[in-house]
């Protein structure tokens, strides 16, 4: 497995593979799970035998905002490449410094407000679908989330990028950029990976201290509960979700939303695909989750 640190580098690398080599590409931040490792082999097993796989490693700072957890998220570069090379990835790209995506980053800034503040002048923006969920509570997130999957996309030029379900809003968002930009390949969203007890497994899980990873359970059990309800026939969205703060105490609800699987706006009564998505603080690490639902 190769491993660039530097965009030059993995430019001079694509440029050099031969074209209608198939290229899978799965961008991360990190500290990979099992989530992580089964867009990997999905990658891998739509890449083929003669095609390359491409893993992106790179906590974006322009995603996070001031009082979140940039610095405290969690980074196992060893562990991750060595989880890379057994899923068969070609190449692992883990830039050196911000400034190889953000060339307007000074020396200096690795992380932290520093870094995210001197990230150059080109932005890309998908109005409308931030409007509620994770876009609404974290100003400016899916912002950075876009302008760096445009990059790496631009660098890679995938035939096939994978990214997790359990990011449905982003997933959401990438899929219109991606079709408004006219950008390479098409985008393949994966199903959500979860832990033997049902948690979804998260990077940040694993920032979560012993009390606050029992009380996350919670999570699933409230999604559980909305699809025991959706089941039994319940059809308006405050019934479905009705009792969410006290099915979700002690964590701290950011939101529980109800929302059209496609437009990403709240609905009061079910009719089509729709989206029960949640966002909640336990012992200080922000989680989420989600269930679709299918009349
Ligand atoms: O989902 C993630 O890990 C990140 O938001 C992504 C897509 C790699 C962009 O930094």
């Amino acid at each position: 497995m190769l491993v660039h640190r530097r965009t030059a580098d993995l430019l001079d690398w694509r440029n050099a593979i031969p074209s209608g080599t198939p290229i899978a590409f799965v961008p991360t931040m990190g500290y990979l799970h099992d989530g992580h490792l089964s867009l990997l082999s999905e990658a891998r097993r739509r890449a083929g035998t003669d095609g390359q796989v491409v893993l992106s490693i790179f906590v974006n700072p322009t995603q996070f905002g001031p009082n979140e957890d940039l610095d405290r998220y969690p980074r196992d570069e060893a562990g991750d490449l060595a989880k890379a090379a057994s899923c068969g990835v070609d190449l692992a790209f883990c830039p050196s410094h911000p400034r190889e995506l953000y060339p307007g980053t000074p020396a200096g800034t690795s992380s932290g407000a520093d870094a995210a503040a001197n990230t150059g002048a080109t932005w890309v923006n998908v109005e409308g679908l931030d409007a509620h969920l994770c876009g609404r509570s974290r100003p400016g997130h899916f912002r950075g989330v876009c302008t760096v999957v445009c990059k790496l996309l631009g660098l890679v030029r995938p035939d096939v990028s994978l990214f997790g379900e359990k990011d449905f809003q982003q997933l959401a968002i990438l899929r219109r950029m991606h079709a408004d930009l006219f950008l390479p390949g098409t985008i393949v969203g994966m199903p959500i990976v979860r832990e033997h007890d049902g948690l979804a497994m998260s990077s940040r899980n694993a920032n979560l201290d012993p009390v606050a990873r029992v009380a996350a359970l919670a999570i699933p059990r409230f999604l559980a509960e909305v699809r025991r309800r959706f089941a039994a026939g319940e059809r308006a969205s405050a019934a479905l979700v009705d009792g969410a703060a006290a099915a979700l105490a002690p964590g701290r609800v950011d939101y529980v939303e109800v929302v059209d699987a496609a437009s990403l706006q709240p609905v009061e009564a079910i009719t089509g695909p729709t989206l029960c998505a949640v966002a909640v603080h336990f012992g200080g690490v922000r989680l989420i989750d989600n269930t679709v639902l299918l009349p």
